[in-house]
């Protein structure tokens, strides 16, 4: 039987792409110098799509494939896939969960301990020389705090495993309540700011959360407080953020995802409180390989006649 035609939006882990050409068909769309050229002539053939968080496949793409029957997405977030589109033609769409929790919870841990502690300001401040005259201004104890999770998903609970190590006192605010631990539930964004000297964003991207964390929540973290994000840009109202670094209404940020990623307003790089990072939360050797070939395995098990392993819907 021949193999299945799919289209490639973006680059992923280079196992993964070796397994897709080893058992698909394959059209890579960012290697294409005429994207829409190359679309318009493989369209009546393509049969999945094969994409990653950041690149997602619009509704004009779906809707640019008649042959569509899934989309297998790279990476646990899928807020850049137009569902609804998906939904409309019954296509099942899949993620990477579970693979990347430890990865992304253990880079939230150090992004928490490294604003709280100044540890790469540090690194600059011997690095420029600053130390010969004379030492780095105080940190921030990090171990016993009180630690706000907004988002308590699959992520969000590794993440309180390992802030249990740090004696911190652990409060969260997720749509749902859990009954098998002992955490403080807080009824919003803003309660749960309210009451953390160090708050952690992990809940899903999209509509339903955009600017979820607005100036209110920023201001009601406070001078002391810090915040930070691996979970989307788009939670944060990053301009309301900014201001509220550079006025000192909020202690510091510690930050892996922008609005408009890779770009940011480059006030953000002028600041000493800031921890800015390269959207690294899974960005490891094994737990991208693990995210490829979970991405390959969906595709193949759907081209088995059998539903695919992690579906979003
Ligand atoms: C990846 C992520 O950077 O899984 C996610 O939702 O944000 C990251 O693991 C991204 O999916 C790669 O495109």
């Amino acid at each position: 039987m021949s193999k299945p035609e799919i289209l490639i939006v973006g680059p992923m882990h280079q196992s993964a792409l070796d397994r897709l050409d080893a058992e698909f068909v394959t059209h890579k769309l960012w290697l294409a110098p005429d994207k829409d050229a190359l679309i318009a002539k493989i369209a009546a053939n393509v049969r999945g799509i094969a994409t990653t968080g950041n690149h997602g496949a619009t509704a004009k793409l779906i809707d640019a494939l008649p042959k569509l029957e899934i989309i297998s997405c790279f990476g646990v977030g899928y807020d850049a896939v137009d569902i609804d589109a998906a939904k409309r033609r019954k296509i099942p769409v899949s993620n990477t969960p579970d693979v990347l929790n430890d990865c992304v919870a253990d880079l939230a841990i150090c992004m928490m301990l490294d604003i709280g502690r100044k540890i790469t300001q540090g690194d600059r401040y011997v690095r420029a020389g600053k130390w010969l005259k004379g030492p780095q201004a105080l940190a921030t104890r990090v171990s016993g705090k009180r630690l706000g999770i907004l988002g308590y998903g699959r992520i969000g609970r590794a993440i309180a495993k390992r802030a249990a190590a740090f004696d911190m006192s652990i409060g969260y605010h997720s749509r749902n309540k859990v009954t098998d631990k002992p955490y403080a539930y807080h009824a919003s964004a803003v309660e749960l700011a309210k009451h953390s000297d160090f708050m952690i964003i992990i809940t899903p991207g999209g509509k339903e959360t955009f600017h979820l964390v607005n100036e209110q929540v920023i201001k009601a973290l406070g001078p002391k407080g810090f915040l930070i994000n691996v979970s989307r840009g788009s939670v944060v109202d990053e301009a309301a953020l900014l201001k509220c670094l550079q006025d000192g209404s909020i202690g510091g940020a510690a930050l892996d995802v922008f609005e408009q990623e890779p770009k940011m307003d480059e006030a953000f790089w002028t600041l000493d409180n800031v921890l800015l990072q390269p959207h690294v939360g899974s960005a490891t050797h094994e737990t991208r390989a693990a995210m490829g070939n979970l991405t390959v395995d969906n595709l193949l098990v759907h081209f088995s006649g059998k539903p695919v392993l992690t579906p979003v819907y």
